[in-house]
């Protein structure tokens, strides 16, 4: 099972069935701060539902198209972070994430894409990672642009959010830029 450390106290573990409890109170938990830019969580009602979700992405990994983490500090889950089906024959993935309200500002989000990023171009030998942010969500923003990911531009419309349809900025990270 993949897991790495992040930062002092702070790991990422690929989920597992038994994460359905805890993700379920994170996500609850956070449910105002999440929903505004996951449009997944409106529909997140119970524990059921996380363990539909981590049944799904455990096939996804089954099936050798990337994995969804979780990011715990000591065994509570604060976050999670992970793949997009892997576009094997072009080679490229989108990148997802969120942290809890109390834990944002503190990098892990940061620090958590790059060792994903590095994992798919050194791991997995793809040849682009992709981040996709709402122009809305200035935070998400922040991520890419931090660790040197490109802005390629913006899809008009793109989403739709739970405040309407917005407008999606697209950055990557190609194998090539890591040298
Ligand atoms: C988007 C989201 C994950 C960003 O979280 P975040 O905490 O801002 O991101 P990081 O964990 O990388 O932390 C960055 C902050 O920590 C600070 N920081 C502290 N130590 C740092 C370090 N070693 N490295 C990088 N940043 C550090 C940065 O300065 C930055 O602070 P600032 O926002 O005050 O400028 C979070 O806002 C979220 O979950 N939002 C709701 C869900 C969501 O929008 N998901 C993304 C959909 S595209």
């Amino acid at each position: 099972m993949f897991t790495c450390n992040v930062l002092p106290g702070i790991h990422l573990r690929i989920f597992e069935d038994r994460d359905a409890g805890p993700l379920f109170a994170a996500c609850d938990a956070n449910r105002e701060h999440l929903r505004r830019f996951l449009p997944w969580v409106g529909h997140t009602r119970s524990s059921a539902d996380c363990a539909a979700f981590i049944s799904t992405v455990l096939d996804q990994f089954a099936n050798n198209l990337g994995f969804h983490a979780g990011i715990w500090s000591q065994d509570q889950i604060i976050g999670a972070a992970g793949m997009h089906p892997i576009d094997w024959p072009n080679s490229n993935v989108s990148l997802g994430y969120w942290i809890a309200e109390p834990w944002q500002g503190k990098g892990i989000i940061t620090q958590c894409v790059k060792l994903l990023t590095s994992h798919c171009f050194a791991t997995l030998g793809l040849q682009r990672v992709e981040i996709r942010c709402s122009t809305d969500n200035r935070r998400s923003q922040a991520v890419p642009e931090r660790l040197g990911f490109r802005y390629e531009g913006t899809l008009r419309a793109a989403q739709k959010l739970p405040n309407g349809f917005t407008d999606i900025r697209v950055y990557s990270r190609l194998r090539t830029d890591e040298s």
